[in-house]
């Protein structure tokens, strides 16, 4: 039997027992508990660049920082591989893959037996959240894959600190394995997996709190603190426990006043989540003295105080970004943050050791390596950077983090955004009238598909809350939670729609986005504090031109606004239609009360008088938004 080398200071009598059943199952050569030191992550690199799964990259350009090229067929999550196991089918809901826990663990117990075999058992305990945070829960990964190990420590509070909190304290079990154990005298492989698609398993067992992933190295499918503790799980608790962990990005807005609101952003992945996170504000806002700083760019864990307060935390540490597209227009503080100690996976190694992607500043390299190893120019066809290629950087480096990102505290959360990708109907943005009306917003989110991965170009997939691959229960249960949640708290926080992807006839975007979102932000800070004015239309209330400040973006008219803004009555009928295809799905638990805001909507449309359903009715009185939140 394998050394266990438990430290003498592991007294958690449910992680020895746990590490040694997992040792007996898998077989590894060694067992290493990982101490989160520099040191530690120092070694790690070194030998995986020993074993070429990392690249060093020019130290001058890019200090102590690593390339990786996973295997072509393990690049993104894998959703048709991913199970949520819960006792009963009925409570995963229609939207996840089940499978029974029983019938579940049989296969994978065949899976995992020996699956370490001639490699390194990992243990890396990590705390989401600040540590000592009362919102903040412990995990304890285990893993063959170094890649993980160091990319854990990036992204979560990993190591001695957080097994020493831990204690003798509850954890969330994240079992993982890259599915390819070495027999006797086989070499390893630079990027180890399980390279048949149907041979991965990413696996949550909602009642015992515990996830098993087994074929895949890459991203959510390996580093378990995010998707899969974060959001799959931590849904489960967030629901018996009342509070919420969402796939949101949190950002604190500070006016010139020096007053402060932080706002919480669900977007779908590929919406710019991360450039929003990090949105830099135009010029005159900059001058004037507003200020957008990041506490998170992905998920976020929000509790009720005392006082009903809602108080939330990041419980990353790190950022998993999208790297094609980033540069220093789209995302300066992005490209700020991975100057250095940074991972980089599936971009392309240009000749002077440096990253490259498409959509990065300036003209593309003429010769690189593309993220196959395969040389690359710009007559290649295919891109140099996979599209999902991906940076990991620690959250610290960024160089507008918030003040309070570490804060066990959390911030208070003002305003909820829900954000879709619609090339019509959906509108700049809107304030829902009160908590219930927005839960529907949400509810019913989606995108127009840009690929055919999801179903027909064109068509919208509904994603709700953006949580669509990432509720770990019922979505009808989700529903219903939020609602019950917004009617335990005295002031809920307002909650608005945004759509930055209109277009107009010859498919260009209407708004012209990135910093621009900050006019967007302004209306919904200042609509949140009771100032911002906005008319009431049949779906919510909308800002008119006049509301918003355009101090800098002269060129856009007041016409090109109301083509942003604008509400079509029959085609928000259809809209509203449509949405009973995701209502049907969820039937056996969907909660009535979005049925009757649906009909109420309807009513709503017919009673407004053509032709601009989106201005002010002669008898419209300015609301102001605490007269909205009464109105629930
Ligand atoms: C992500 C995602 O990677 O949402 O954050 O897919
Ligand atoms: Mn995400």
């Amino acid at each position: 039997m394998t050394n266990l080398n438990i430290p003498s200071t592991v007294t958690n009598k449910e992680l020895i027992d746990w590490v040694t059943k997992t040792a007996e199952l898998c077989q590894p050569d060694t067992v290493y508990w990982c101490d989160g030191s520099q040191e530690e992550y120092d070694r790690l690199c070194d030998e995986m660049v020993q074993s070429e799964t990392f690249i060093r990259l020019n130290p001058e350009k890019r200090p102590n920082s690593f390339l990786a090229r996973s295997h072509p067929s393990d690049v993104a999550r894998v959703e048709d591989r991913t199970y949520i196991c819960s006792i009963n089918k009925g409570d995963a809901g229609p939207t996840n893959n089940w499978m029974n826990p029983k019938g579940m663990k049989d296969i994978l117990n065949k899976k995992f037996s020996g699956a370490m075999k001639g490699r390194t058992m990992y243990v890396i305990p990590f705390c989401m959240g600040p540590i000592g945070s009362p919102i903040s829960q412990f995990g304890v990964e285990i893993s063959d894959s170094p890649y993980v190990a160091v990319n854990m420590r990036i992204m979560t509070r990993m190591g001695t600190p957080a097994l020493e909190a831990l204690g003798n304290g509850e954890f969330v079990d994240c079992l993982h394995s890259v599915g390819m154990p070495l027999e006797e005298g086989q070499e390893d492989v630079a990027w180890a997996c399980s390279p048949d698609p149907k041979d991965k398993y990413i696996v949550h067992f909602p009642e015992e709190r515990s996830i098993a992933s087994y074929g895949s190295g890459y991203g959510g499918n390996a580093l378990l603190g995010k998707k899969c503790h974060a959001l799959r799980i931590a849904s489960n608790s967030g629901r018996d426990e009342g509070w919420l962990a969402e796939h949101m990005l949190i950002v604190g807005v500070e006016s010139p006043d020096g007053k402060k609101d932080y706002v919480c952003g669900a977007f779908p992945s590929a919406c710019g989540k991360t450039n929003f996170a990090m949105l830099v504000p135009p010029k005159s806002f900059q001058e004037e003295g507003w200020k957008v700083t990041t506490v998170g760019d992905d998920i976020a864990w929000i509790k009720p105080n005392d006082k009903g307060t809602l108080l939330a935390i990041n419980p990353e540490n790190g950022f998993f970004g999208v790297a094609p597209g980033t540069n220093y227009k789209t995302n300066p503080n992005a490209m700020d943050s991975i100057k250095e100690n940074s991972i980089f996976t599936n971009v392309a190694l240009t000749d002077d050791g440096d990253v490259w992607w498409e959509g990065m500043d300036g003209d593309p390299p003429a010769h690189a390596i593309d993220w196959q190893g395969n040389d690359w120019t710009p007559e290649s066809e295919t891109p140099a950077a996979h599209p999902n290629a991906r940076f990991t950087a620690p959250i610290e480096q960024c160089p507008v983090v918030d003040e309070h990102f570490d804060n066990p505290d959390g911030v208070p959360i003002s305003a909820f955004i829900f954000g879709g990708r619609r090339n019509s109907v959906v509108p700049l943005v809107m304030q829902s009238f009160n908590w219930a009306f927005g839960v529907y917003m949400a509810a019913t989110m989606g995108s127009e598909m840009t690929a055919a991965a999801f179903g027909n170009i064109g068509e919208v997939r509904r994603d709700p809350f953006a949580m669509l691959p990432f509720a770990g229960y019922h979505m009808g249960d989700y529903f219903s939670h939020w609602l019950d949640f917004g009617r335990s708290i005295p002031e809920p926080p307002r909650i608005f729609s945004v759509n930055w992807f209109r277009k107009g006839e010859n498919g260009e975007f209407l708004w012209p986005g990135f910093g621009e979102n900050m006019r967007v932000l302004k209306w919904v800070v200042e609509r949140s504090r009771g100032r911002s004015i906005g008319v009431e239309t049949p779906l919510g209330w909308q800002p008119k031109y006049e509301h918003m400040d355009w101090r800098g973006l002269e060129d856009f008219t007041e016409e090109d606004f109301n083509n942003v803004m604008d509400l079509d009555r029959d085609l928000w009928l259809k809209e509203i239609a449509s949405h009973d295809d995701l209502f049907f799905k969820l039937y056996d638990r969907l909660p009535k009360e979005l049925t009757f805001i649906r009909e109420l909507l309807v009513s709503n449309l017919w009673r407004q008088p053509e032709p601009s359903l989106a201005s002010p009715r002669p008898n419209d009185k300015i609301e102001a938004p605490k007269a909205a939140a009464k109105a629930e």
